[in-house]
């Protein structure tokens, strides 16, 4: 039996009811409105590991939701692994140059100092080490998904998710879905039985070709990496997990568990370099009966599509989106903005109120899932969960994939070739 999943609403639920009718979320206000407390005056520290676009980003988000919280932010280091971006970002917020850090070990100088919320944002390969380091020294954390690219980084990242509940941390991550209006309703009103059980669906995060880089022929094999990260499984899990995680996500979470096994295919066919493919199509096993066809596709000129459809006994829900259900719910009333910004103001909140939110777990299963599947599809196999999650004899739950982040502090990278993708049956 899987184990189910928690939460991440729970300290919401106390502000506010609305009643949703049983078709279509027409709404009658029955309780009060949304008030973000008027806290003491708080300076928080904050710090940012990865000042790439999402990292810049989030750190705008950070800010826009202390604002609205009442609280003065105050930047106090960066650290990217080309020392220029860290500066760069530095600058916007006028953090001394000597505390904007460069390389793979600049992460440890930014944790020796005075912050207390790092906000993590490089390829997903490094999160493991990163955000263990960071709890163990005592850091709030928002951290960008997906947070492994293999079966024991995503563990390691449930380990320091427990160190983190003992120190009383924060730790949300960028599965935004999880504070966004739409979704939170739904998944409210379908946890409580509108749709009766989930007996199957679909999720879909289809489109077009991200962005590469080509090598330049002066710079070190781990340069092109970092540069090419959405090109190599080993530093981004591939698009099934980098992308697609977001909508196994809302399956895992409206479910309630985690699939018991993946049999899943994929296949490469327009991609330049690297050694990802470009695209999946997977049958995930919730047990009980329950299953759901997750697919994955980037390619130009293709039909597209990111959703969650979800059959229920009783109903059907398109996750965010259309509820057919079958009895009336109370739902409480989610605030209903960016969730970007919300997903910062949940995990603020949370700190203030000396109730941490901690995702760590969620967003580690979903991260297995994804890399469970895409183990399936680059070998052909079934993967069960337990050969990630719990069976140390099974090969794939030491499957740790090289170069590793420590490889990369080291200076021990050999980039794969490009253009060598898994085979089947044979990988
Ligand atoms: N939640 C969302 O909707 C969403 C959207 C976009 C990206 N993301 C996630 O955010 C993360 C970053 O994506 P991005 O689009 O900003 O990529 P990006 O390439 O723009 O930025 C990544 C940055 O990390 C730096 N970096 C890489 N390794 C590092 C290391 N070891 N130490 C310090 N810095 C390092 C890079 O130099 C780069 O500046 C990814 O995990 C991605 O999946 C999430």
């Amino acid at each position: 039996m899987e184990r189910r999943i928690t939460s991440a609403i729970g300290s919401l639920s106390r502000r506010g009811f609305i009643k949703s009718s049983a078709v279509g979320m027409a709404t009658v206000l029955t309780g009060k409105s949304v008030v973000f407390g008027a806290p003491a005056q708080k300076t928080l520290r904050v710090a940012l590991i990865g000042c790439g676009g999402r990292g810049n980003g989030a750190l705008d988000n950070c800010h826009e939701a202390a604002k609205e919280l009442g609280i003065e932010l105050k930047v106090v280091a960066t650290s990217d692994w080309f020392k220029g971006k860290a500066e760069a970002t530095g600058k916007k917020y006028n953090v001394p140059a000597s505390r904007c850090f460069g390389g793979a070990n600049g992460y440890k100088k930014l944790l020796d100092t005075d912050v207390e919320l790092v906000i993590m944002a490089t390829s997903p390969n490094f999160r493991p080490v990163h955000f263990e380091a960071a709890i163990k020294a005592g850091k709030h954390v928002f951290m960008e998904k997906p947070v492994a690219v293999d079966p024991p980084g995503a563990r390691k990242i449930m380990a320091a998710g427990e160190l983190a509940k003992q120190k009383g941390l924060g730790v949300v991550a960028g599965t935004q879905r999880r504070h966004q209006a739409g979704y939170q309703r739904i998944r409210h009103a379908v946890e409580r039985g509108a749709i009766g059980e989930i007996a199957g669906g679909s999720v879909w995060w289809c489109g077009g070709a991200l962005w590469y880089r080509t090598k330049s022929p002066t710079e070190s094999d781990a340069d092109y990496m970092v540069r090419n990260w959405v090109s190599f499984t080993e530093m981004s899990g591939d698009h099934i997990v980098e992308q697609h995680v977001h909508n196994i996500d809302v399956a895992n979470w409206y479910i309630g568990r985690t699939p018991s096994s993946a049999l899943g295919f994929g296949g490469r066919a327009r991609r330049k370099t690297g050694n990802q493919f470009d695209f999946f199509s997977v049958d995930l096993d919730y047990g009980d009966g329950c299953r759901i066809h997750s697919m994955c596709r980037q390619i130009n000129g293709t039909d597209g599509g990111v959703r969650e459809f979800f059959k229920g006994t009783q109903g059907e829900t398109w996750g965010g989106g259309g509820l057919k259900a079958s009895k009336e719910i109370a739902v409480p009333e989610f605030p209903d903005r960016n969730p970007y910004v919300q997903e910062h103001i949940d995990l603020l909140q949370s700190i203030i109120d000396e109730e941490p939110l901690n995702e760590a777990y969620d967003v580690a299963t979903s991260t297995l899932t994804a890399i469970m599947s895409r183990i399936s599809a680059y070998t052909g196999k079934l993967v069960r969960w337990k050969d990630v999650a719990e069976n140390q004899n099974s090969p794939y739950y030491n499957l740790t994939l090289k170069p590793t982040p420590i490889d990369f502090e080291t200076g021990d990278v050999v980039a794969p070739l490009d253009e060598i993708p898994a085979v089947p049956g044979r990988a």
